[in-house]
């Protein structure tokens, strides 16, 4: 059988995107369907809809979901109809060289599913990240259903799909942050924010917010941020090194992806601390660095994939801790919207007046 449903697409670089129905094929061996009960915004979406990622258009748009199993598969087994879940996009391989080598996290060879889901017309669909859950529906491979608890509320735990699991593990596994560390982060939308309430989880002594936006910078401090900078007042890698005793940050979370804000990080950072770059750039962008410097200063310059997060390890760990009143997940939901409204998210998005705004279905 072959489900019509509605869903968000993007048709051209730079086009607004449409609302469409689409065809979902039943699952096959290895496969789950999901309804999709939440779905955050992302900058990501954003940059797939600007052609900053590919050119595979049309895009199927969406990848920060909740939702409940409706069928699986042949061979399914660790997910059944009925199940609560939060999509990722890291179902792990198990054999490729980073598997093999118990580093799972980096996984080369994640799973999607393997039937396309396409137009009308007939015309594939590329699922972003593997996903695509701006639709009432949506077919992924089963082990991108990570079970939770079902007492959270999807609006949440469809966040930790993606961008609060990228900036929490940013800190808390990339960054390696622990008990008295000193952390700045660069750009405080709901990466950077997450990565923000990671380092506090982790037990850091102080927490450097930087933005250019004053409304970022105070939520940024209702999450947990110690001091604010604002970086278009005030030079961040001054401000940084001020506030900790002329030295850097232990560790500098850049979460905006732009040559000039990873500059900063690499200079606002400690001898010997880490850099961790969980922004995403555009394959234009150009960092031009003497090279004296990356060597004179020691430590560590990483990426965060999804903050290095290993799902079915991490995202039923999270959730609980936010039941029981130790991570203020909720706070990442600044308002809740229909389907037909993800270009309008998207301004809101650009504008800076949202953390994060989510489709409820
Ligand atoms: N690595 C991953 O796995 C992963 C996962 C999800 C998202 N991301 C990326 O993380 C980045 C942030 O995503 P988001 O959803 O939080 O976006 P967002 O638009 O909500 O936040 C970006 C923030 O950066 C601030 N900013 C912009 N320019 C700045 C500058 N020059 N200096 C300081 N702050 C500046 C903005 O004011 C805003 O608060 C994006 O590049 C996104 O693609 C990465
Ligand atoms: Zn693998
Ligand atoms: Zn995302």
């Amino acid at each position: 059988m072959t489900h019509q449903v509605r869903a968000v697409v993007a048709k051209g670089k730079g086009a607004p995107v449409s609302l469409e129905t689409i065809l979902v094929p039943d699952p096959g061996p290895g496969e789950a369907l999901v309804q999709v009960q939440a779905c955050g915004v992302c900058h990501t979406d954003l940059h797939y809809r600007e052609g900053g990622i590919n050119d595979d258009f049309p895009f199927l748009l969406g990848h920060e979901a909740a939702g409940v199993v409706e069928s699986v598969g042949e061979g399914v087994t660790d997910v059944a109809p009925g199940d609560f879940v939060i999509l990722n996009w890291r179902a792990v391989c198990g054999n490729c060289r980073a598997c093999l080598r118990g580093r799972p996290w980096y996984c080369f060879n994640t799973h999607n599913a393997k039937q396309k889901m396409t137009l009308a017309d007939g015309t594939e669909l590329s699922p972003a990240l593997g996903i695509g859950a701006f639709a009432e529906k949506t077919l992924v491979a089963a082990g991108q259903c990570t079970k939770v608890d079902p007492a959270v509320s999807p609006a949440v735990a469809g966040l930790l799909g993606c961008g609060v699991m990228a900036g929490i593990g940013a800190a808390i596994n990339t960054g390696n942050v622990g008990r008295g560390d000193t952390v700045a982060v660069i750009g405080c939308g709901g990466v950077g924010d997450a990565a923000v309430v990671g380092a506090n989880l982790a037990g850091a002594a102080r927490i450097i917010a930087v933005d250019i936006d004053e409304r970022k910078l105070a939520t940024a401090r209702t999450l947990g941020a110690t001091h604010t900078v604002n970086s278009r007042e005030t030079d961040a890698v001054e401000a940084i090194r001020e506030l900790t005793g002329g030295h850097g940050a232990d560790v500098v979370i850049e979460a905006v992806g732009r040559p000039e804000t990873y500059k900063q990080a690499f200079y606002a950072r400690d001898l010997a601390g880490t850099v961790v770059l969980v922004g995403v750039p555009t394959p234009d962008m150009k960092l031009e660095l003497p090279l004296i410097d990356v060597f004179g200063r020691g430590g560590s310059l990483k990426s965060s994939w999804y903050g290095d997060c290993l799902p079915s390890r991490d995202f039923p760990m999270l959730i609980d801790l936010h039941l029981q009143g130790r991570l203020p997940l909720d706070a990442f939901v600044t308002e809740t919207i229909a389907l037909d409204d993800v270009e309008k998210a998207f301004e809101r998005m650009h504008g800076g007046d949202v953390l994060r705004s989510v489709v409820v279905f």
